[in-house]
């Protein structure tokens, strides 16, 4: 049982407050690598894909890698559009068989997000997908002002959009952002347990690279059953192939360069996959 829905790999993380990787690869390398440091850890695992990287590689073809790459796979995974605004993208992912979409209606108003949110919805049901909703957006950790506390929507504002959309996970800003933090971020993760009180529903946690661990461990109890991972994959995926040229200079052996961008990646995504408990979680 490989690919199961997004949201039952969420609702048992969910249950046993454990957290699932959903780590953004960026081509075939990496979505093997990270599947396949979850098999060797029998963990469930979120593979999510960007816009950019769907729209460059095409869907047909990113779909065919993971059809492929999944086959034989032991462990739940699931196929998530991350970051997604345009409503084409997601209705070519969720035809294709993606297992779930982010819709990022997050610079429009909350009431227009909300009402594009429950045809998203709709959309997604009809093809046995799920759908994450936000409402306000992360930035580039280099844009914070460390104001982004006071720049979130209230509770009431995101359990009305919860219970109207039927989202099947919430991504709120807490003071996380994407990219590299100077240093570990300070978090509202109080913002994490209300929402979670009040909508009964799990969390997804942005921004995860550069959090400390015990942010981590804090924040998967309250409730961020799905934790992202983008910047250290593309750290890792970089640096593994500018080390791996600078220390071979005259090497021209691709094969070996990839050799030691699988390594890298895939020692990232057991790292992650360790420190927020899903390891030995697949059933
Ligand atoms: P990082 O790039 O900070 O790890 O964030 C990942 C993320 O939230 C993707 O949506």
């Amino acid at each position: 049982m490989p690919v199961v829905p997004t949201r039952e790999i969420l609702a048992r993380a969910f249950a046993e407050r454990y957290g699932v990787a959903a780590i953004n690869v960026v081509n075939d390398l990496t979505m093997e690598a990270v599947l396949a440091a979850a098999e060797e850890l029998r963990a469930p695992i979120i593979v999510q894909t960007s816009v950019k990287h769907v729209l460059m590689t095409g869907v047909d073809v990113m779909y065919a890698m993971w059809e492929a790459m999944t086959a034989r796979l032991t462990v739940p995974a699931a196929l998530h559009l991350d970051h997604c605004p345009d409503r084409t993208v997601i209705t070519a992912c969720l035809e294709r068989g993606w297992n779930s979409v982010l819709f990022d209606a997050s610079k429009l108003s909350v009431e227009e997000n909300q009402r594009q949110c429950i045809e998203v919805v709709a959309e997604a049901r009809r093809h046995g997908a799920d759908v994450e909703g936000e409402i306000e957006g992360f930035k580039r950790t280099e844009e914070m002002t460390g104001d982004e506390a006071r720049e979130v929507q209230s509770l009431e504002t995101v359990v009305a959009f919860v219970r109207a959309t039927d989202v099947d996970v919430f991504a709120p800003a807490i003071g996380n952002a994407h990219g590299t933090y100077r240093s570990a971020p300070t978090l509202d993760a109080q913002r994490v347990t209300d929402i979670v009180a009040a909508t009964g529903k799990p969390v997804a946690l942005h921004g995860g690279t550069g959090m400390a661990p015990a942010q981590f461990s804090d924040l998967i109890a309250r409730g961020c059953a799905k934790v992202n991972i983008s910047t250290a994959l593309k750290i890792a995926f970089i640096r593994s192939g500018s080390d791996h040229v600078a220390g071979h200079p005259d090497e021209f052996d691709p094969p070996k360069l990839f050799t030691a961008q699988r390594a890298a990646v895939m020692e990232m995504a057991r790292s992650h996959i360790r420190l927020f408990g899903s390891e030995g979680k697949a059933w």
